[in-house]
């Protein structure tokens, strides 16, 4: 056996039984086919030439003409579960009313496609690809919104519950919010900081009125899918910077969820941007309703240091226009970085992991998604060989068993992702695939790094 054979019989032995391993997609990163779903704000956006290479939703992966292949894919890299979104435009073309037939067959021969397989699927609903029809209303500042969340949730479970294994209602609404609303960098690009803080509110209001809607109407196993991390002051003048980024974006999503409501040192340090009218505590209790079970999106820590020439150059989401309140700081990511210029630092897994489980005690923790970009456009004789992903992933999963070592309730962990796909604003650019996707003949080949988790899987 080679040295990383070595690491991945190592890594076999350590996982725990019944412990999930998957991998995770979206709908508007994959799917394509625009023809037969509704327009989402990532349409408006791309339409806007927001997107660095021009990319549009089409074809993206043509996942919904190639889910036979894709789900063979899946099937040969053994995984017990697969996390995807439902599109909410491909359900409902106008986000409400009328049902669209093709869009509820696709997610059919989807779902049963796993099911036959023995995969468990792991549906999201909603990762940001808000129909257009409410986007032009206002999008998640829209009062209603939340109400047509849920109406859109009780549609998914009336259909899907019987065979849906988890359900998450949002992904990660601190992007939606802040890299949306606050700033221009995500769809729909609307750089004003009062709406960041009104639209997390929102959808952690369409978040609770959605478990709601999701059990009641039959779902299982429901839960909430976060963006959180580990923030790292290098000095101590940038402490306070650092405490704050944490509320802004750990701890003023997951307090309202624990029923702690609004974290106060973020709505005291945010006074002058918003005056937080649009809170109720009435709201506040539906936000807090109890879920099943919390999935972590785990990529690299925050590291700050105070204001220094020391510019690291480029670093998707790390700037303080993302953190509305926050006193100025410089990002400095630490060597080794992936290509968003994300440091890689393993240990700060485990940490998020112990923090997130002390501030939402009794909820069982997943990564739902970890991963990283890396250039390796290169297909030499038929293999991508992703040494840099591969290392990556040894060493984030030995992370999160780490912290089951010390007595964390985390029970399972999906890579981002199955597919090289639509990086969002930041087009094909980045790569985070453990299967490589040409994408002009939309070609698969699985990489190294989809070898180890088959492996893996097979060894444990
Ligand atoms: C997360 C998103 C996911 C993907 C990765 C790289 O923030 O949930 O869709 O873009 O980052």
């Amino acid at each position: 056996m080679n040295q990383v054979d070595n690491r991945i019989k190592a890594l076999a032995d350590r996982l725990p039984e019944g412990f999930l391993i998957g991998s995770a997609t979206s709908s508007w990163q994959i799917e394509g086919d625009l023809a037969g779903r509704g327009s989402s704000i990532w349409e408006d956006f791309a339409n806007a030439g927001k997107i660095k290479d021009g990319a549009t939703g089409e074809p993206a992966c043509d996942h919904v003409n190639r889910v036979d292949g894709d789900l063979e894919l899946l099937s040969w890299l053994g995984i017990d579960s697969y996390r995807f979104s439902f599109s909410w435009p491909r359900i409902m073309r106008t986000g409400e009313g009328a049902l669209n037939p093709a869009g509820l067959d696709f997610y059919d021969r989807l779902i049963d496609g796993l099911l036959e397989r023995g995969i468990k699927p792991a549906a999201t609903v909603y990762h940001w690809d808000l129909p257009s029809t409410f986007g032009d209303k206002g999008g998640w500042c829209w009062e209603p919104i939340a109400d047509k969340f849920a109406d859109y949730a009780t549609v998914l479970a009336t259909k899907f519950a019987d065979r849906v294994d988890s359900w998450a209602t949002l992904n990660e609404p601190w992007v939606s919010s802040f890299l949306g609303y606050a700033t221009d960098i995500h769809a729909p690009g609307a750089n004003e900081p009062a709406k960041g803080f009104e639209s997390a509110y929102r959808l952690l209001l369409a978040h609770g009125r959605g478990i709601e809607a999701l059990r009641s109407n039959g779902a299982k196993n429901t839960g909430l899918v976060l963006n959180l991390t580990t923030m790292i002051a290098e000095d101590e003048g940038s402490q306070k910077a650092a405490t704050l980024m944490d509320g802004l974006q750990n701890r003023l999503f997951l307090d309202p969820v624990a029923g702690r409501g609004i974290p106060e040192d973020v709505m005291e340090a945010t006074q002058h941007i918003t005056d937080w009218s649009f809170v109720k505590a009435s709201e506040l209790q539906e936000i807090a309703t109890p879920i099943d079970w919390l999935g972590i999106n785990y990529y690299t820590p925050n590291r700050v240091e105070s204001p220094s020439a020391n510019d690291k150059g480029f670093i998707v989401g790390q700037n303080t226009d993302v953190y509305p309140g926050m006193p100025a700081v410089n990002f400095v990511p630490r060597e080794p970085r992936t290509d968003m210029g994300w440091e890689i630092h393993a240990p700060s897994m485990t940490t998020t992991l112990i923090q997130t489980a002390e501030r939402l005690p009794g909820v069982p923790l997943f990564i739902t998604e970890n991963g990283g970009a890396f250039k390796d456009d290169n297909i030499v004789d038929g293999r991508v060989q992703d040494d840099d992903r591969v290392d990556y992933y040894i060493n984030h999963l030995n992370a999160v068993l780490d912290a089951k070592d010390q007595g964390i309730d985390v029970r399972g962990y999906y890579a981002w992702s199955l597919l090289d796909n639509l990086e969002w604003a930041e087009g094909w650019k980045m790569t985070f695939g453990i299967v490589h996707v040409d994408k002009n003949t939309q070609v698969r080949t699985p990489k190294a790094s989809a070898e180890m988790f088959k492996k893996l899987i097979e060894l444990r």
